[in-house]
């Protein structure tokens, strides 16, 4: 297994680009599904979870080039499977969203249960429950979600979410979308890469109001003709190196990004003392203000509060902050597993419940700790990047899930960090 080897200390200058959103990705990777015509996706991320769900559309009879590297070229002409097997949706379980668009288009769809993950048990049970108020009719069979349409087609209706769900959502907006007759998503969830969807699924042919509002409207459509889309910026990615210039007191420009996604997560940073500056609509400049770091409380909510996936990079930035703060996951149930890790580092943090206490400012140190899920590993790497001495960063494939070549936009702005690929040969004696 990878690890990353950071000599922390050094502070970060000098310029990033955000790459696609990992998070719209998917979704819009899925919705190619919906058309036998060529669907063309550029600025999709070059990171693991899209390398997977690229394997999934090629399993599902699918043809995917990719022109260039950040360029998809999807042509579903020839679906002739309509499941999504184990051994893929073990490792990500966004590969659920296939349900939708295999539902949509051929009334029928087989997709593994997603297990749990390292932040909670993550059901899905909210995603079948719209699919039902369709018109399909849900079994588990064998540890596979089995779908199907009796009527032939799913039939437009109001369907309503007892909590906000991202991929639910996005899941229930591919199904409708082919529907008969109109459907209404009510507690919609309004994150940015719902918006991307939409704009990607009426640029097919669909009908898609009100996406980025908690009321969605959709009214069914024949069938859907192939379309081009370029995919927005991640916001997270974006949030996670506002941070690292934060916590190293460096000055990075970030560009290729959209600030207008993460207003909640610019706003906290500077009432916390990071001088924000937006230069253009996509590009910002950030650096460590001349006052210290401020300890502020935050409470992650659905957008556009405070995104859950920005939770522990903020956290590893208070342990900088002078004073307490209060640090409140709402949205999972297990999402403090970067608070051990970042302890053995040196801060004083206190868990209690879903809330998290942090005394600031501690003195990181360096040391060897180990990532457990995506966005714990960016917060490890933050407070690396802060810690004196050396840290070593086990399981990094956690991180090449959702950041493109981390090691070397960290690199070029002045960070020592080096990716070590363990010799299995080695690790085998
Ligand atoms: C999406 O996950 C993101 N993943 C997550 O990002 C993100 O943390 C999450 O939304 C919240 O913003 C993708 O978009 C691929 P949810 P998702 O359904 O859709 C409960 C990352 O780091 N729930 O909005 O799976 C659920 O357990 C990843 O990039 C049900 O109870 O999240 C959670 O407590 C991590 N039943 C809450 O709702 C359901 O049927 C929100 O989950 C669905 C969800």
């Amino acid at each position: 297994m990878d690890k990353f080897l950071i000599q922390g200390g050094n502070s970060l200058i000098g310029k990033v680009e955000i790459s696609g959103a990992k998070n719209s990705a998917l979704p819009c990777l899925a919705a190619t599904i919906l058309t036998p015509e060529t669907v063309t996706l550029h600025n999709v991320p070059y990171v693991k979870d899209l390398i997977t769900q690229r394997r999934l559309l090629e399993d599902l009879g699918a043809t995917v080039l990719t022109p260039e590297l950040h360029t998809h070229k999807v042509k579903a002409e020839n679906i002739e499977v309509f499941e999504a097997p184990y051994e893929l949706v073990k490792t990500m379980r966004a590969s659920v969203l296939a349900l939708g668009p295999l539902l949509g288009r051929f009334g029928q769809a087989k997709v593994s249960l997603p297990g749990g993950c390292a932040i909670g048990t993550r059901p899905i049970d909210l995603h079948l429950k719209a699919f039902e108020q369709l018109g399909a009719k849900v079994s588990l069979e064998a540890g596979n979600v089995v779908a199907r349409t009796p009527k032939g087609r799913l039939i437009g209706a109001e369907t309503f979410f007892e909590k906000v769900s991202v991929t639910g959502t996005e899941n229930v907006m591919m199904a409708a979308v082919l529907a008969k007759g109109k459907t209404t998503i009510h507690n919609a969830a309004r994150e940015p890469e719902i918006g991307d969807l939409a704009e990607l699924l009426n640029k097919m042919g669909a009908k898609v109001q009100g996406a980025g509002t908690e009321t969605i409207i959709i009214d069914g459509v024949e069938g859907l003709h192939g379309a081009e889309h370029s995919i927005i910026p991640d916001r997270i990615e974006t949030g996670t190196f506002i941070v690292a210039a934060a916590i190293t007191g460096g000055e990075l420009e970030i560009s290729k990004c959209q600030p207008k996604h993460l207003v909640a997560v610019i706003k906290k940073l500077r009432e916390a003392q990071v001088e924000i500056t937006e230069i253009d609509e996509n590009t910002l400049l950030v650096k460590c203000g001349d006052a210290p770091l401020k300890a502020k409380d935050v409470t992650t909510k659905p957008h556009p509060a405070f995104p859950t996936d920005m939770q522990a990079q903020y956290m590893a930035l208070m342990t900088q902050a002078s004073g307490k703060s209060t640090v409140v996951e709402t949205i999972f149930e297990n999402r403090f597993m970067h608070v051990a890790e970042l302890i053995r580092m040196g801060a004083e943090i206190h868990i209690g419940g879903n809330t998290a206490v942090v005394h600031g400012k501690t003195r990181l140190m360096g040391a060897p700790v180990q990532a457990s899920d995506l966005r714990a590993s960016a917060s490890l790497v933050l407070a690396a990047l802060c810690a004196s001495g050396e840290t070593i960063v086990d399981r990094v494939y956690h991180i090449d899930r959702g950041y493109e070549n981390i090691v070397r936009k960290l690199k070029k702005v002045g960070a020592d960090i080096e990716r070590v690929t363990e010799n299995l040969a080695m690790s085998a004696e």
